[in-house]
């Protein structure tokens, strides 16, 4: 460990409402396309995407006449004319760079017009000639394949003992397979961003979970230095690891800006184009055998994955990764293998891997739990590792069952019957369910941080991090304040710029922790610099090396979710009732924006659990289901009425100076197995595929 020590919490705990909730409420927070000429955004021309009309094949000509005799179009960029790119080696991102057609819907021409009508209008004029090729779109028809990694720099395949012999005679087997569909990220700003290319340097404001993330992506592939490139986020309607990593349409509206010198140029991707362009999260089909000695204990774990990738870009879903460290058993055996397909490319959705990968094993324990007569409860203590199966390292502080046990008081949980079917209200069938859920507490280094005193005893701190909608512009508040031991209101924060310093993403559950832990340690470098009684403009900057143990620990979050389910026995309608999370997630920054996360979390593993369904057409390789008319995500009447959230008592100084862990994904996971579970516990009718719907049922 080196830099930053911890920090007493004083401020830290302390419930806060965010400091920009008056400003986003009454609109006056302005979004990537939404500045205007008070930040020199003056006479924006705006962007239009078209998008190539087939899987695969091969663009003959883009056919511009009548786009181009529309009032107030300007020009329409395509592969022929477009700024040449340095690299190319990114195929999601090398856009209009040559004829190729790599998955319907991907970039083959931006309409830019003075107006946002005239655009999108000259963009239905734009005919796209094509020599279309043979796609392949299906995962059941594609060949597989063992990715050198998987998401997160987990090995794709990884094994422990021999899970042969650990089965051989185990008294209980339990061998299904789980599948989770095509999910999309569906926040409430679409991905958007306005540009400028002066001929010098590209600024951009962007919807993004990391500004300096897009400029170093950006910059090389443009053939610019990274400090030409300047991304202002100040502001982001959610993101869900959609805006994680830049994706085409940041380079569209940067191709377009440069073809437009001088002029703003604004692109908003519709939301219908997201469910092509954003990334999503792939199919995944989890084999998974669990075997164990009658009273549940388990001899053999196994968890084998498939999902899809795309052909242009790798993009491998670590689904398997949880069963690797989540129980004790003996022996286990997970592998990852993914299909390219000539579909738009998969990336970041909330909790990628975790969450199919725990649907997936937490119904499996609890097919478990009712093969052996155990409560699921149990089943799970019974299993509860002394050390990190997968790197024999210590944890940090795993207290699951800590979780699983104030979960269970906190939900009503003793009592249960072990039957399903057995709880009747009128024409409901109530059945109630359970899941553990777990999160990696990942750290990212190179995160820097400046410290300046200013007059009246305040303190400039300044960040490159963003704030997606998640409190983190509050939270950093607060941690800055207890590092530099002074209240609150004395610090002046600035985050969502390039022009600030390095900052990792709002991605990985690990924005907090990285950036908090940079502030941590340029507050006690500050003083150790200049002392507690410093003049105006003394400032301090430094660059984070190491904190988290993680050499010597395991470092994860855990959680228990426990869900009440109503499902109609004449209609099949299902309903979640009670949605309960007991979460150890280290000390909690702020309980108000992190009740928030966990609400958020918990509701998104329940739109999971219940709508969100995405449909791909293999005859033709788009997603049908491209609006939320047709992709079905959670409503506000879809909230239970009964959501509670609780967290333990602790403080991990483990993981970051002021004790907390992240806790933006761990909300997802485990969710929509517990409600699952809960729906075979009200019907008897075991549901191995999500989403839960009626026709399961009758
Ligand atoms: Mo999250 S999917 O790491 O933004």
């Amino acid at each position: 460990m080196s830099g930053a020590r911890p920090v007493t919490a004083r401020e830290v705990g302390r419930p806060r409402a965010r400091v920009d909730g008056p400003l986003k409420v009454t609109g006056h927070a302005l979004y990537a396309v939404e500045h205007g000429s008070d930040e020199g955004v003056t006479d924006p021309l705006t962007a239009w995407l078209v998008g190539a009309p087939v899987a695969r094949g091969r663009v003959v000509r883009i056919d511009a006449t009548e786009a181009l005799a529309g009032d107030g179009v300007v020009a329409v960029l395509d592969h022929t004319g477009a700024h040449r790119l340095e690299s190319v080696d990114d195929g999601e991102l090398a856009i209009l760079q040559d004829d190729r057609i790599h998955y319907r819907g991907q970039v083959v021409a931006v309409v830019l017009a003075e107006t946002s009508e005239a655009a999108r209008e000259a963009a239905r004029l734009v005919h796209v000639h094509v020599d279309a090729e043979p796609h392949e779109a299906d995962l059941d028809a594609a060949d597989l394949y063992a990715p050198e990694q998987v998401n997160a720099g987990h090995e794709t395949d990884w094994d422990d003992g021999d899970v042969a012999a650990g089965s051989t005679g185990a008294a209980v087997v339990v061998e299904h397979e789980y599948r989770t569909p095509f999910e999309h990220n569906s926040p409430m700003e679409p991905h958007a961003a306005s540009a400028h290319w002066d001929g010098e340097t590209l600024t951009l404001w962007d919807s993004t979970q990391a500004v300096h993330g897009v400029a170093k992506t950006l910059a090389p592939m443009l053939g610019l230095d990274v400090e030409r490139v300047r991304v202002r986020a100040p502001y982001v309607g959610g993101g869900f690891g959609s805006k994680g990593l830049p994706h085409s349409p940041e380079m569209a509206v940067a191709l377009a800006a440069m073809a437009a010198p001088g002029r703003w140029v604004r692109l908003a991707v519709t939301r219908q184009q997201m469910f092509a362009l954003t990334g999503y999260r792939t199919e995944t089909r989890s084999r998974v055998r669990l075997a164990a000695e009658p009273d549940g204990r388990l001899l053999a774990v196994e968890h084998h994955a498939v999902s899809q990738s795309s052909r242009v870009k790798e993009f491998a879903e670590q689904t398997a990764s949880i069963a690797r460290m989540m129980y004790a058993a003996p022996a286990r055996s997970t592998t990852h293998r993914i299909a390219a397909l000539d579909v738009a490319v998969p990336s970041w959705m909330r909790a990628p891997g975790e969450m199919p990968g725990a649907f997936a094993q937490e119904v499996a324990m609890d097919e478990l739990a009712v093969a052996c007569g155990v409560d699921p409860v149990d089943l799970r203590v019974r299993n509860e590792p002394a050390t990190d199966p997968e790197t024999g390292k210590p944890w940090n502080d795993r207290r699951l069952v800590e979780c699983l046990e104030q979960g269970a008081a906190r939900f009503g949980w003793s009592g249960r019957a072990a039957e399903p079917r057995t709880v009747v209200d009128g024409d409901w069938l109530v059945g109630t369910g359970v899941a553990a859920a777990t999160y990696p507490t990942l750290w990212m280094p190179g995160n820097a941080a400046r410290i300046e005193s200013r007059a009246g005893g305040r303190y400039a701190v300044s960040i490159g991090a963003v704030d997606i909608g998640t409190g983190a512009r509050t939270v950093l508040g607060q941690i800055a304040a207890d590092a530099l031991e002074v209240d609150v209101d004395a610090i002046v924060l600035a985050i969502g710029d390039t022009s600030l310093p390095a900052a990792t993403v709002a991605g990985g559950s690990a924005g907090t922790g990285s950036w908090g832990t940079a502030i941590v340690q340029t507050a006690q470098q500050f003083r150790a610099d200049h002392g507690t009684d410093p003049v105006p403009g003394l400032h301090t900057q430094t660059t984070t090396e190491a904190y988290p143990d993680m050499e010597g620990h395991a470092l994860h979050s855990f959680g228990a979710v426990f869900a009440e389910v109503r499902v109609d026995r004449w209609t099949g309608e299902v309903r979640c009732s009670r949605l309960h999370g007991t979460y150890s997630v280290g000390r909690v920054v702020n309980p108000t924006t992190a009740r928030s996360q966990l609400y958020g979390g918990l509701l998104m593993g329940l739109s999971g659990a219940l709508h969100e369904d995405g449909v791909r057409d293999p005859r033709f390789g788009h997603v049908v289901t491209q609006d939320l008319a047709s992709y079905h995500v959670a409503a506000h009447a879809d909230v239970p009425p009964d959501l509670d959230v609780a967290w333990l008592e602790e403080s991990d100084e483990l993981a970051t100076p002021y004790g907390g862990r992240g806790i933006g994904e761990i909300g997802i996971v485990g969710t929509a197995a517990a409600i699952a579970n809960a729906a075979w516990h009200a019907t008897g009718v075991r549901v191995r595929a999500l989403p839960v719907t009626a026709d399961r049922f009758v």
